[in-house]
C-alpha cells in the first residue's frame, strides 16, 4: 500500500487505518466522536507511527470536510450496520474517492445484503463481495466458532 492515500471512514479507535499505515499508506481517520479520534492519536503514537491525521466530522451530507477525489481507497469496518446511513455513506464515498478508487467495507452480518448492494449500485458503484472466515469472538474463549465477515468492494461505475 506504499503511498496509497487511504480514508478510514468511521474509524473508531483506528485499528484498520493503523494497519494500513503500517503497510505504508498515508491515512486520514474520520469519525464524529472526538473521544474515538483522541484514541486514534494515542494508538498511532503507541504503535510508533507518530501523529495521526484526523477529521472530526459526520459522513452525512457527503462528509463536508472531506477533500474531493483525494483518496485512492476508503476503508470502513462495521460502518454499514444502519440502513438509514447507506445513502450518506455512498455520498461520502462519491466525494472522497478518486474516479478509479476503491472502497472496502466490512460487515459482520448485520445487514440485508441484497438490499445494501442495490443501494450501492443505485448510487453509481459496481459492487462485489467476498467472505473472509475468522474465529468468533476474536478473543480466546471456549466455544469459539468460525464466522464469515462480508467484505464489500465498491468501485465507481464508468459513465459511458
Ligand atoms: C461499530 S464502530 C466501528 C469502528 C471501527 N471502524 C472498527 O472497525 O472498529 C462505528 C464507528 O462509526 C462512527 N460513526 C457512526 N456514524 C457516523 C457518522 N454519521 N459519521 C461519522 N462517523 C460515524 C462511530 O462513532 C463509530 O466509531
Amino acid at each position: 500500500m506504499g503511498g496509497y492515500r487511504v480514508l478510514d471512514l468511521g474509524c473508531g479507535v483506528g485499528l484498520i487505518g493503523i494497519v494500513c499505515r503500517q503497510l505504508g499508506a498515508r491515512v486520514t481517520f474520520l469519525d464524529r466522536e472526538g473521544r474515538a479520534l483522541a484514541a486514534v492519536r494515542r494508538n498511532c503514537r503507541l504503535n510508533g507511527l507518530g501523529q495521526a491525521q484526523t477529521i472530526s466530522g459526520d459522513w452525512n451530507h457527503g462528509g463536508q470536510r472531506l477533500r474531493r477525489a483525494a483518496y485512492d481507497m476508503v476503508v470502513g469496518g462495521d460502518v454499514v450496520y444502519d440502513e438509514l446511513e447507506w445513502k450518506a455513506i455512498c455520498s461520502a464515498l462519491t466525494r472522497a474517492l478518486r474516479a478509479d478508487g476503491i472502497a472496502l467495507l466490512a460487515d459482520p452480518g448485520w445487514v440485508e445484503k441484497s438490499k445494501m448492494q442495490a443501494t450501492f449500485r443505485q448510487s453509481g458503484f459496481a459492487v462485489s463481495k467476498e467472505i473472509v472466515g475468522i474465529r468468533w469472538p476474536p478473543w480466546q474463549v471456549k466455544g469459539q466458532r468460525r464466522k464469515g465477515i462480508d467484505i464489500y468492494r465498491l468501485r465507481r461505475r464508468k459513465v459511458k
